[in-house]
């Protein structure tokens, strides 16, 4: 049976310090009420070696927030799979759609990221969501199909490697919540896609994680969906509390 998991996307928040004693605060309160699901959080590349050995591995999973699509050389400013990888983190998140909107990156440029990273061990977190505009033409099962094509040309076994994370743009940041029907909707649309392309099998095996504006207030209603495996946290996962908030809602 897939997993449950809630992921903490970090962004670009906490400076190292800051980072540490956040990691060790998560770390002393999962610690002392275990969690029922996965739990992982993604950080700056540079506060991942110093975060991984503090926290206990068999509770919280690290990740970073993004790889370079290239292997090394000379791309001054890039971070490659391998270099994740060597500072004892074990997940990364990929096709966020601030990379997508900020930084161009295509459904070409994601799919070699994700194939770098599960040729290195990682396992991406792979994001897709259409913006608000989308939503209103009613484009938001065509928008995540396309998106899936960098995820969709993987073999059945690599494709099960790795976890899937549906962010309505319109949701990020702004407080405003896709309601749980919303959340299921698309959710289950993603699972049949993943049915009609590597069969049931595989479907039933993904962890499909909802992101945008979720907190401890409605993490509840929207895990409670069958097709929704857990979430992807960026403002609620920088407080202990709040994420542990919404960590707890599959107590
Ligand atoms: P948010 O961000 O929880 O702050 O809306 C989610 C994300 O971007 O992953």
């Amino acid at each position: 049976m897939r997993k449950n998991i809630v992921a903490g996307n970090w962004k670009m928040n906490k400076n190292l310090q800051e980072g540490i004693a956040l990691a060790k605060e998560l770390n002393d309160a999962l610690t002392a009420d275990k969690p029922n699901c996965d739990v992982v959080i993604c950080t700056p590349f540079i506060h991942l070696a110093s975060v991984t050995p503090l926290v206990d591995k068999a509770i919280i999973g690290v990740g970073a927030e993004n790889c370079a699509d290239k292997v090394s050389g000379a791309f001054t400013g890039e971070v490659s799979a391998e270099m994740v990888v060597s500072t004892g983190a074990q997940y990364v998140i990929l096709g966020h759609s601030e990379r997508r909107a900020y930084y161009h990156e295509t459904v070409e440029i994601l799919e070699e990221k994700v194939k770098l990273a599960l040729a290195n061990g990682l396992t991406p977190i792979f994001c897709i969501g259409e913006v608000l505009a989308e939503r209103e033409a009613n484009q938001q099962n065509a928008v995540v199909a396309a998106q899936l094509a960098s995820v969709f040309s993987l073999s059945a076994e690599d494709f099960g490697k790795i976890i899937l994370a549906y962010e309505p743009v319109w949701a990020i940041g702004t407080g405003k919540t896709a309601t749980p029907a919303q959340a299921q909707e698309i959710h289950a649309y993603i699972r049949s896609l993943i049915v009609e392309k590597y069969g049931k099998d595989v479907a039933e095996n993904t962890s499909i994680l909802y992101g945008g504006s979720c907190k401890p207030s409605n993490a509840k209603e929207l895990f409670a969906n069958a097709d929704v495996d857990g979430g992807l946290i960026g403002g609620a996962a920088l407080k202990c509390a709040d994420f542990k908030g919404i960590i707890d809602a599959f107590k």
